[in-house]
């Protein structure tokens, strides 16, 4: 995660030797304030900046590399995920064994809900959330730090390393994650915990009744553009040797069933259901489809418009059982 200077010197163009003059005519001039704020200022929004197409905002900040919008309805629906995270795992917020964890980061935090909720619960901790888009809350924990940061870029977090490396829902967003869990080895001290949340993002039904319906169709198109695009879409299945080729020990990886709506009886798992629909109809099955789809298919966006409408009526059916497999996956750095 190191920013290198974008203006490097070429071997055939080598700096002269100069003084560098100092600009002094500020000494009278009282606006030069204004020049270092209006400098500032176009430091900051080229990471603040957005992307707008087709009625939905992306990020700006590496343009292009992550795929779903960063926009109002897009954080609403990831906080309704995090409620459903919440509700799997009976209000635990991870699953790894640390103890009092001093110094964590939240990868790809999204708005930041998971990282505000645990610096809630570990006032001792100092707490970082991370992603391509500043569009986390300000009202936030006092320990608690926002970054915008691409975590697919080297890390520089090595000579001060993490206690507790966490990430949830990447499915979709990263290319490589056995680069990015070995930086996750190489940025937690020894002795520290790793945990990583992921779907298989294949959907399933134990009866068959998805076949030949709209959320079949749904998920074969946009798995197969996300895949030819180049990203991972089955992590939660290649966590556990992800962690083992990076060199973790004492690891431990959980499988639970996410259903679609509320069809189950079972009713732990028809709550889990609820808040699964809940989030794919605050325009969740449009935020996964659109970008993909239009920039990468050539779909338009009356097309993407249909797909996601005929997958949400038919998740209002309750004979279709469609279900995911999400899992949790942490590991250890070796204490020597
Ligand atoms: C589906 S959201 C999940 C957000 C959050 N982890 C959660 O569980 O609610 C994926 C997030 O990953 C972020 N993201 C994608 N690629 C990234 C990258 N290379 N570096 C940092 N953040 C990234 C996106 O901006 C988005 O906020």
């Amino acid at each position: 995660m190191t920013e290198t200077s974008a203006q490097e010197q070429t071997a055939s163009n080598p700096p002269a030797p100069v003084n560098v003059e100092v600009d002094n005519s500020y000494e009278n001039d009282s606006s030069y304030g204004d020049e270092l704020s209006s400098y500032s200022t176009s430091l900051t929004s080229s990471v603040l900046d957005y992307r707008h197409e087709n009625g939905r905002r992306y990020h700006k900040y590496r343009d292009g590399s992550y795929l779903l919008p960063n926009d109002e309805s897009e954080n609403d629906r990831l906080d309704i995920f995090h409620e459903l995270c919440l509700t799997l795992l009976h209000q635990k917020l991870y699953l790894a064994p640390i103890k009092k964890p001093q110094r964590v980061i939240d990868l790809a935090t999204g708005t930041g809900i998971w990282a505000i909720d645990f610096a809630d619960r570990h006032p001792e901790a100092e707490v970082i959330g991370c992603d391509l888009s500043p569009t986390q809350s300000t009202l936030v924990p006092p320990n608690v730090k926002f970054l915008v940061d691409d975590i697919t870029s080297d890390w520089a977090y090595e000579s001060n390393p993490f206690d507790f490396i966490h990430a949830r829902y990447l499915a979709c967003s990263i290319k490589d994650y056995g680069k990015l869990i070995k930086e996750c080895y190489r940025s937690v001290k020894p002795g520290g915990w790793v945990e990583f949340q992921d779907w298989d993002v294949y959907p399933q039904s134990e009866d068959g009744s998805i076949n030949g319906t709209g959320l079949e169709r749904y998920y074969k198109e946009i798995n197969s553009a996300f895949e030819d695009a180049g990203y991972e879409v089955r992590p939660g299945v290649k966590l556990e040797q992800w962690f083992r080729d990076a060199g973790f020990v004492n690891i431990r990886a959980e499988k639970f069933v996410i259903p679609y709506g509320v069809w189950p009886k079972d009713e732990h798992l028809k709550k889990v259901g609820a808040w699964n629909q809940a989030q794919a109809e605050a325009n969740g099955f449009e935020a996964g489809a659109l970008a993909v789809l239009t920039r990468f298919k050539n779909w338009t966006k009356d097309e993407v418009t249909i797909l996601a409408s005929q997958a949400r009526a038919d998740g209002r059916n309750r004979k279709i059982h469609m279900l995911h497999h999400f899992y949790v996956v942490y590991g250890q750095r070796p204490e020597n």
